[in-house]
């Protein structure tokens, strides 16, 4: 008998990347095929966000697009994650022909089900216990790189943010549990980890009836390392963002130069709206202090643009910090108000037209500042660890540097997660060229 084969898309942030990926192995390595068309697959995986009204409109398209195609042939459909935890009573009155409804906290148990092989006919909904269960850390057949999850949920409550409600407050994973799995992918010839959580650096393992910081567990896994020559983390919440760990990084080998450290807002006023718990001023201090000890550091950040009440002169204030700190990247949003939030009730919510208009400014200059510091770039010396061919064009091969910055290059002597040294030749669009040295 032919195996069954599975399709699963994956929405989101890195957390669900990595449960995704999860996911997808655990059912190829429980005898299922990973199919290349979703109208092939028997079974269809919806791993969902609910962080923006756009991904959640995007996502109830799918799930209309496979209701039609269960019409036409079997296909069972299932949709899990966070929009599945905040939306539960309405998927099934809506979408009626869903299966199984996973939540952020039955994926474990999703899995199980799965792995015993019973039928997926009829109504099965995987909302778990109280307790989140991490998902092993994955590598693809000859994959060099994996994302080992750390800690999950968030208890910031960002008045802006549906992940706390949605992922519940955060839990650290076990210290021995993280060190064993890392010791797996070592032996496996992984060469670069990410470390993922919500909010990474204020991890506190339980170890020996005390606690382990982010930095000492840094320190933990640096010293077992033997194939692993590059680790990175996000992301970052700044008001976690100790001198302890600049310090760690600073004096390690292996951390990357790179930090994603969300800002979100670059006036005072809105950060306290938002209930970030840090000033403008405290986050530059911060900043100066993170480029004093590591001058190579690239970073990078999160901005949302257009919160309730949000002034012009407020709007110049994150102008102003962008050219301040000369972000390298910046991921741009525009505020949506997430029902169950805080700031979801907040007086003054801008017209779309205004936050359009303010994130485009945003976003051009933005694009000004990464292309001046790309420039600024062009004939450094950089290692770059290589991802293997390119897209575009499979006589480049592409890779990424220890400050992420994506270089492509002519098809070299080395292969794929191969470490090679290079010269950054200069840009063509947005995109590095390099040459090998
Ligand atoms: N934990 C990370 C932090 O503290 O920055 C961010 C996680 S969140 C999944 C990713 C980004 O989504 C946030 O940094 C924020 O900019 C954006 N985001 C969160 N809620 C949003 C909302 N209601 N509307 C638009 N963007 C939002
Ligand atoms: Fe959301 Fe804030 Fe938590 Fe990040 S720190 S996940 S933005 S509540
Ligand atoms: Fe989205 Fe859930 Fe991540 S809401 S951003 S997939 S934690």
């Amino acid at each position: 008998m032919e195996k069954p084969s599975f399709y699963l898309e994956s929405y989101g942030c890195q957390m669900n990347a990595a449960e995704s990926f999860s996911v997808e192995q655990e059912l190829k390595q429980r005898g299922w095929m990973q199919a290349t068309d979703e109208t092939a697959a028997d079974l269809v995986i919806l791993n969902t966000c609910a962080v923006r009204k756009s991904a959640e409109q995007r996502i109830h398209g799918r799930i209309g697009y496979y209701q039609h195609l269960k019409k036409s042939r079997p296909i069972s459909l299932v949709v899990m994650g966070c929009m599945t935890e905040r939306l539960k009573q309405e998927l099934r009155t809506d979408f009626p022909t869903v299966n199984m409804l996973v939540g952020t906290f039955g994926k474990k148990d999703f899995i199980d089900f799965l792995a015993r092989g019973e039928s997926l006919e009829g109504e099965h909904d995987f909302f778990g216990h109280d307790v989140y269960e991490f998902l092993s850390a994955q590598i693809s057949p000859g994959g060099y790189s994996a994302y080992v999850p750390i800690m999950h949920g968030c208890n910031n409550f960002c008045s802006y943010c549906i992940v706390p409600h949605v992922r519940g407050r955060e839990i650290s994973r076990p210290v021995a549990d993280i060190l064993s799995e890392i010791e797996r992918l070592d032996s496996e010839g992984v060469r670069e980890i990410t470390l993922i959580g919500q909010n990474v650096n204020s991890y506190a393992g339980a170890e020996n009836g005390g606690t382990l910081d982010f930095p000492d567990l840094l320190g933990r896994i640096e010293e077992r390392l033997d194939s692993i020559r590059w680790i990175r983390f996000m992301s970052s919440h700044p008001k976690d963002l100790s001198p302890k760990l600049i310090e760690r990084i600073k004096n390690s080998q292996r951390l990357c130069r790179h930090i994603h450290l969300p800002v979100q807002h670059g006036s005072t006023a809105v950060l306290k709206r938002m209930n970030r718990r840090y000033s403008r001023e405290a986050y530059l201090s911060l900043v100066k202090e993170i480029r004093n000890a590591i001058p190579e550091v690239s970073l990078t950040t999160d901005i949302l643009i257009g919160f309730p009440g949000e002034t012009e002169a407020d709007f110049e204030d994150t102008l102003r910090l962008i050219e301040e700190v000369c972000y390298d990247d910046a991921f741009t949003y525009k505020y949506n108000p997430r029902e169950g939030t805080a700031a979801a009730e907040y007086d003054s919510q801008l017209s779309d037209e205004d936050k359009s208009a303010r994130l485009s400014q945003l976003i051009d200059l933005q694009r000004k500042i990464t292309e001046d510091n790309k420039r600024k770039r062009i004939g450094s010396k950089v290692e770059v660890l290589i991802e293997g061919p390119s897209r575009k064009n499979p006589e480049e091969y592409l890779g990424r540097t220890s400050r992420n910055e994506m270089v492509v290059f002519p098809k070299a002597r080395h292969r794929k997660g191969e470490f090679g040294e290079f010269r950054l030749t200069h840009l063509a669009g947005a995109t590095f060229k390099a040459e090998e040295v």
